[in-house]
């Protein structure tokens, strides 16, 4: 890691912090949705300690390698813990009319809380905003453009008609999936109960790929799990990260159906070419689904994962999902499941 950007000194007393800085945030220690707004940011800090600062706000720089050449100056507001923050704190709660935390200014113009940087940085709106604002260097992004893959640059910046290829590109930053596979073995061996097993192998899927490819390496990880319904076995939503899904699917529709339905792993450069495609997140655009198989061959489910770039996913990181699956159904107790059916109900794809 190269040398970090310096930041301007805060003066003591005038200009409020969040327009001495490309990009702030107003966050706490110990708070899950912080982590993610910097995880989302790839937020990376500076080795330089805390500066406590004449507010009552600690200051940490650091910088966002989501795109090379940004700076980020994140500020901890730790109201828990002092009052001498309270003032700034009240003043942020009048600019932001909310009192949660993180809260996030580029160019000293409030964009939002935590879901909307999630959401600013799925889509490729945070960097169109960047741009927009001076904030990120044309040559900077053409530069990311040619080592990453394309991102989505508007119109106005490259010259070009904005077509459903201008979707952002993951970078191509290796998931070290024997480390990750190390983990879920980690989490799983000493656990048998299969809610349990799915919630963490799909918080830790999610998060591996969110770590290492940034936010646009996913939007969706999880679980459908075979229900016999009736006379007919359907797919049901089961443990999950991301956004609300499709409670249910049959074997007949969609890429969690032709999953498993025909038992083969499903690999979808783009969701809008795939005929039945159910769209749970209007943000996706590619999709992987591998089918959850018992020993004799028996489908238990699928594990799906959607991505908002096109060509999410790889052929190296089905195997790895074919390996993550894997452990799932030998290290967990199916038959839970097998025991009770699901009642009938109208919302089924
Ligand atoms: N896209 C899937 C539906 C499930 S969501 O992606 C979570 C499909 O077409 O089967």
């Amino acid at each position: 890691m190269s040398s970090f950007p310096p930041l301007s000194s805060p003066p003591l007393v005038g200009a409020p912090l969040e327009s001495l800085h490309p990009l702030v945030l107003y966050t706490k220690q110990s708070c899950s949705a912080c982590t993610l707004a910097k995880q989302t940011l790839a937020f990376t800090p500076s080795p330089s300690p805390p500066v406590l600062l004449p507010n009552g706000l600690y200051r940490v720089e650091g910088r966002s390698t989501l795109f090379e050449g940004l700076e980020v100056c994140v500020i901890d507001l730790k109201v828990d813990e002092r009052e001498r923050d309270r003032i700034e704190f009240e003043r942020l709660v009048k600019i932001t009319s909310r009192r949660t935390v993180p809260q996030i200014f580029l160019s000293g113009t409030w964009i939002g809380g935590g879901d909307d940087i999630q959401r600013l940085g799925l889509d490729g709106t945070l960097l169109t905003k960047m741009l927009v604002e001076g904030v990120v260097d044309k040559e900077r992004v053409k530069g990311y453009i040619e080592e990453y893959g394309s991102v989505r640059v508007p119109p106005i910046f490259n010259g070009e008609k904005e077509g459903k290829d201008g979707n952002a590109t993951v970078p191509k930053k290796d998931i070290p999936y024997g480390e990750v596979l190390k983990e879920i073995e980690g989490l799983i061996e000493t656990e048998k109960d299969l809610i349990a097993n799915a919630s963490n192998v799909s918080s830790a899927v999610y998060n591996a790929i969110i770590k290492y490819r940034g936010a646009r390496g996913c939007n969706w990880v999880g679980f459908y799990f075979s229900r016999k319904c009736g006379e007919e076995v359907i797919l049901v939503l089961g443990p999950f990260m991301g956004k609300p899904a499709c409670r249910r699917i049959r074997f007949s529709e969609g890429v969690c159906g032709k999953a498993a339905r025909t038992k083969e792993v499903q690999l979808v450069k783009d969701v809008h070419d795939f005929p039945g495609h159910i769209a749970c997140d209007s943000a996706s655009n590619s999709e992987v689904v591998i089918p959850l198989l018992s020993e004799k061959g028996e489908v238990l489910g699928v594990f799906d994962l959607d991505c908002p770039v096109l060509e999410g996913y790889s052929e190296e990181d089905a195997s790895f999902l074919e390996s993550v699956a894997r452990m799932l159904v030998e290290g967990s107790d199916w038959s839970l499941l097998a025991e009770k059916e699901v009642e009938a109900s109208e919302v089924v794809h």
